[in-house]
């Protein structure tokens, strides 16, 4: 037992802690916020203008960005009114790469691009339109590629030699697929394979990519949202909790700065990162070790949570054919 337990807490980490010292990629980095320029999309609202809000109380140079110029102007009024900093404000929509091209080239240089713009239609497949789905995806992934295609030439030609960061505003739902969530899940997915790619294209030139997973988050997007959740959605999600946008804009700026590959917000979150790390960037080797020590448990508590949806998932449809019969 004694032996266990030294090979277990002595020896382990004094092998595994200088490996993973050794191995980790890419190297830590600092992105520091202040002075710099940071461009938000869906700036005008929910997570997107607590990040904002975030940005322009820590000094940066802000510009949101959104399709409702009335939306984006109650935005800039109320940063404005909290922080006494004017924000730049552009309208266009993610979804056409020529209005968002010419928005990038009249914003400047950009040191942090954060991708919040985003929709969110929950429903069964079998009762969603095509066009609905198409929507879903052209804008939380075509978007976000229009926006990094139109940034990326002048972010790495940039003259200043500071780090610069392109974080985007995935989801829980980008981790893992829930009922009800198809196409929303498929385009926050999506995101992973992006970024995770990206990050190899962009490192040379110091620039570092985050994924950011909010739960579900106190904003209009959720409230409209909700209005449409299929019933097995929010028996599957019941245990979630929410949180508040200005939370989830602290830890994404947590992360940000310090290149994070992946910003979870909550303790859930956390969790769902270890058991769905996979192939992903580390840049801490303090969490790489526990990634590897703890490989097993997220393990076991991911196939707990299965077992608990899917038992709800019988359990509705049993009650469904009873009902009917
Ligand atoms: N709230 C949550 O529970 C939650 C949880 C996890 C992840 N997220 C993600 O967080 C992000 C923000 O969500 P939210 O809840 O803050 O939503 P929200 O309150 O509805 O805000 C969405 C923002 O995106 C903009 N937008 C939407 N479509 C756009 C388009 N085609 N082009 C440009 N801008 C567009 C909206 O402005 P306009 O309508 O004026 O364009 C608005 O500023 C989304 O990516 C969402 O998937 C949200």
């Amino acid at each position: 037992m004694a032996d266990a337990f030294f090979s277990f807490f002595v020896l382990l980490p004094l092998i595994l802690l200088p490996i993973l010292y050794f191995i980790v990629r890419p190297r830590p980095v600092n992105i520091p916020i202040k002075n710099r320029h940071v461009f938000i999309t869906g700036g005008s609202s929910g997570i997107g203008l607590a990040l904002a809000h975030r940005a322009a109380a820590e000094g940066a140079r802000v510009s949101i960005m959104a399709r409702s110029l009335t939306k984006l102007e109650e935005a800039r009024n109320s940063i404005k009114n909290a922080t006494g900093i004017e924000v730049a404000i552009y309208a266009a929509d993610v979804q056409e790469y020529d209005a968002v091209k010419k928005v990038v080239d009249e914003a400047g240089p950009i040191d942090v691009l954060l991708l919040s713009h985003g929709v969110f239609y929950a429903s069964e497949l079998e009762k969603m339109e095509l066009s609905e789905v198409k929507f879903t995806l052209d804008v939380n992934l075509m978007g976000c590629l229009n926006m990094i295609k139109a940034v990326l030439p002048k972010m790495k030609n940039r003259k200043d030699p500071l780090p610069v960061s392109i974080a985007f505003v995935s989801s829980q739902a980008g981790q893992v697929g829930v009922y009800g969530y198809v196409a929303y899940s498929a385009s926050k997915f999506g995101l992973r394979g992006l970024a995770e790619a990206l990050q190899q294209e962009v490192i040379g030139d110091n620039i570092h990519v985050s994924l950011i997973f909010p739960p579900d988050t106190d904003t209009p997007g959720l409230v409209e949202g909700r209005k449409r959740r299929p019933e097995l959605t929010k028996i599957i999600i019941s245990s979630s909790g929410i949180m508040k946008a200005d939370e989830v804009a602290q830890k994404a700026f947590d992360g940000i700065r310090h290149g994070s590959f992946f910003i979870s917000c909550n303790l859930e979150g956390i969790a769902l990162s270890l058991a769905t790390a996979g192939l992903s960037p580390q840049r801490s080797f303090l969490m790489a070790f526990v990634e590897v020590v703890a490989a097993g448990i997220p393990r076991i508590v991911a196939l707990c949570f299965q077992c608990n949806w899917y038992r709800s998932i019988e359990k509705w449809h049993k009650e469904k054919k009873f009902n009917l019969s």
